[in-house]
C-alpha cells in the first residue's frame, strides 16, 4: 500500500476509535463527601520526584495520622512507575502499575520523566486517558496582587488525545485536534460548578476560534449552551493570544475569575500563571475524572538538577499544594486547611540552587508549622 493510502486507513481507524470513545464519557461521579474509607497511592516519579515525594509522603502521614491508625486511609507505593523501568518494558506505564493505581481511589504522583524523541508517551497523558481525568484544575494566587485565578484545563481531548499519532505522506506530517461535544459539556459544567459553588461571578473561555474553527469553534458554543445553565454567572470569551498577555498586563488581570480552557492553551496559559506566582515550583495540579483522581505538581523531573548535585535543593511547594487538593477532594477539609495554613506561613525560601534551603529542611518546617 502507497503512504497515501496508508494514511488514509489510519485516519479512518482514528475517526472510528475517537466516535467510539464519546460513548464512554458519562459516569458516576465518586462520592467522597461523609469521609468514606480511601487509599491513597503514591508515585515516586523520575529525577527530583522521589526527593520531594519524601516530604510530601511525611506531611501526608502527619495530617492523616490517626485516620490511617484507624484505618480508614490506607496509604499505597505504587510500584514500577519509574523511567528505568518504563525503558525496559518500552510502555510509558507498566500494565501492573496502572492496575496498583486502578486499585486507590486517588493518586499523588511525582512527575515523571518523558524519553526525548521515540514514540514513548507522556506517562501523564496515558495515565490522564486511562483513568479518564478530563478536569485539569489549577489554582493560581498572588493576594498581594489581588490575583485569585482557577483554571479548568480540558485534559483528555485537543492536540494531547491522537498526539502521538499522527499521519505522514511525502513531505508532509499531519497531527490531530479533537474535541467532543460531550467532552466539552463535562469541563463547561466542572468549570461552572466550581464558580457557582465558590461565589464566582465569571467564567473566561479561552481558545482561537478563529483560526481553528471546527474544534475550538465548538468547544466555545458549547461552554456559552452549558453557560446558559448558570444565568448568575457571566461567561465570556477571549483569544489565547490576547489571555497571554491579560495574565502579564497589570491593569486587566485582576478581573478574572474562573478560566476555561481546552488542553493545550490550559497547558501552556497555566505554565505562564505560575510563573507569575512566583515559578511553575509554586503550583499544584489536580486532574480529576468521575471514578479516579490524580494530584500532582505542575513542573517536570528536573533531570538537570539532579546532574548538577542539585536534586536536595528541589522545591517540595508544588507537591504539597497538590497535596492540599488531594485532602480537600477527599473531604479531609479539616487536614486540607492545616497543609494549606502552613505552606501560607512557611518562610523557608527554597530557590532550587545551593543559595537556598533544602527541600528536607522546607517539608521540617511544614511539620513543625503542622504541631504548632
Ligand atoms: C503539564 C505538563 C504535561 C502536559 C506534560 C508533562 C505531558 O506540561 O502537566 O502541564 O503537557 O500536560
Ligand atoms: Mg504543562
Amino acid at each position: 500500500m502507497n503512504q497515501l493510502d496508508l494514511a488514509c486507513e489510519q485516519f479512518r481507524a482514528l475517526l472510528e476509535e475517537q466516535l467510539r470513545r464519546i460513548e464512554t464519557l458519562e459516569g458516576e461521579k465518586v462520592d467522597f463527601s461523609g469521609q468514606r474509607p480511601v487509599t491513597i497511592g503514591l508515585a515516586q516519579g523520575d529525577g527530583i520526584g522521589p526527593i520531594i515525594m519524601a516530604q510530601a509522603e511525611r506531611v501526608l502521614r502527619r495530617l492523616l495520622e490517626s485516620e490511617i491508625a484507624a484505618g480508614t486511609v490506607t496509604l499505597r507505593r505504587i510500584p514500577g512507575l519509574t523511567l528505568e523501568n518504563r525503558l525496559a518494558q518500552g510502555v510509558s506505564v507498566p500494565p501492573e502499575s496502572l492496575q496498583a493505581i486502578k486499585d486507590c481511589d486517588v493518586l499523588l504522583k511525582g512527575p515523571t520523566t518523558t524519553p526525548m524523541g521515540g514514540a514513548m508517551e507522556s506517562a501523564n497523558v496515558t495515565l490522564r486517558r486511562e483513568l479518564d481525568l478530563y478536569a485539569n484544575v489549577r489554582p493560581v494566587s498572588i493576594p498581594a496582587l489581588g490575583i485569585d485565578w482557577m483554571f479548568f484545563r480540558e485534559n483528555t481531548e485537543g492536540e494531547y488525545v491522537l498526539g502521538s499519532r499522527g499521519v505522514e505522506a511525502p513531505g508532509l506530517s499531519m497531527d490531530f485536534k479533537v474535541t467532543t461535544d460531550a467532552g466539552t459539556r463535562r469541563i463547561a459544567r466542572a468549570a461552572f460548578d466550581y464558580a457557582r459553588r465558590n461565589g464566582k461571578t465569571r467564567v473566561s473561555i479561552v481558545t482561537k476560534a478563529n483560526i481553528m474553527k471546527k474544534t475550538d469553534g465548538k468547544f466555545t458554543a458549547i461552554c456559552h449552551q452549558v453557560a446558559q445553565d448558570y444565568p448568575e454567572i457571566t461567561a465570556d470569551d477571549w483569544y489565547i493570544d490576547i489571555m497571554a498577555a491579560n495574565l502579564v498586563n497589570d491593569s486587566l488581570r485582576r478581573q478574572f475569575q474562573v478560566f476555561l480552557l481546552p488542553n493545550l492553551y490550559g497547558d501552556i496559559l497555566t505554565d505562564e500563571a505560575a510563573q507569575i506566582q512566583g515559578g511553575v515550583g509554586t503550583a499544584g495540579s489536580a486532574n480529576l475524572g468521575n471514578r479516579y483522581a490524580m494530584f500532582e505538581a505542575i513542573h517536570g523531573s528536573a533531570p538537570r538538577m539532579l546532574q548538577e548535585g542539585l536534586g536536595d535543593y528541589a522545591n517540595p511547594a508544588s507537591i504539597l499544594k497538590a497535596e492540599a487538593m488531594l485532602l480537600r477532594h477527599i473531604c479531609r477539609t479539616q487536614a486540607a486547611q492545616r497543609l494549606e495554613q502552613a505552606l501560607s506561613d512557611c518562610t523557608v525560601h527554597v530557590t532550587g540552587d545551593r543559595n537556598g534551603a533544602t527541600c528536607q529542611a522546607y517539608g521540617d518546617a511544614i511539620l513543625a508549622l503542622l504541631d504548632q
